[in-house]
């Protein structure tokens, strides 16, 4: 088992039980996202959770791989979509680097509240790019951890220590990711800094087609 994935494993019930932090901002996240697909859309997700993004997008696309690094997340994930007969999402137990997708063979990628959490995002963001079709894009939301929040490196690796934050976070602002996005090759179509100003980050990363 991937080393992250104890940690999510273990809060995966709890997690599933979460109330959305920001309902109207979760809200035009989703909207947004829905104006990127078609009915023909294949849509990869990363670091899933338990789906509930997912099941909300199954309706407006032909297909949706998510893929998450923990099997208990994965498993309640799954549980949903039997439970509402969703035909359209196959799940996977996988990490962001690891997921065997053809080059350009997507439309969309999302990766909510998952880029802070990866070793290298770099890597990550280079092998969406591969696995994005021209024209595709990648739509990400992401808590940028700088500033004030630099208590937080202090804390974060006792907290993992003991099981109570995952091993890996890692803290950049998001001119950072922009620049990480545009290095790697695409083009930023839209970006947006939802709640107080600079916490969290929402992009739309266009492939150039
Ligand atoms: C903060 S949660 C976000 C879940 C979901 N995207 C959402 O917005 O509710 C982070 C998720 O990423 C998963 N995860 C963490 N590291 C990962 C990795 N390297 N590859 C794939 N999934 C990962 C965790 O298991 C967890 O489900």
């Amino acid at each position: 088992m991937h080393k992250e994935a104890k940690f999510w494993d273990k809060i995966a019930e709890k997690y599933s039980k979460q109330p959305i932090a920001d309902e109207a901002a979760y809200q035009k996240k989703l909207k947004i996202t829905q104006g990127y697909f078609t009915p023909e859309t294949e849509l990869l997700e990363l670091g899933c959770g338990t789906g509930s993004t997912a099941i909300i997008h199954a309706p407006f696309v032909r297909h949706i791989h998510a893929v998450d690094i923990s099997p208990n997340m994965i498993e309640i994930a799954k549980g949903k979509v039997d439970h509402e007969g969703i035909k359209n999402i196959t799940f996977e137990v996988a990490a962001c680097d690891e997921v065997n997708i053809p080059d350009a063979s997507v439309d969309v990628v999302m990766g909510m509240s998952i880029l802070h959490l990866l070793e290298d995002k770099e890597t990550v963001i280079a092998k969406v790019y591969q696995m994005l079709k021209p024209g595709g894009v990648f739509i990400s939301s992401t808590v940028c951890l700088t500033g004030m929040m630099k208590l937080l490196k202090l804390i974060i690796p006792i907290g993992a220590f003991f099981g109570k934050t995952p091993q890996t976070v890692r803290f950049f602002n998001s001119k950072e990711l922009e620049n990480s996005l545009t290095d790697a090759g695409f083009d930023i179509d839209y970006q947006w800094q939802p709640g107080k100003k600079g916490m969290a980050v929402f992009i739309v990363a266009k492939k150039p087609g």
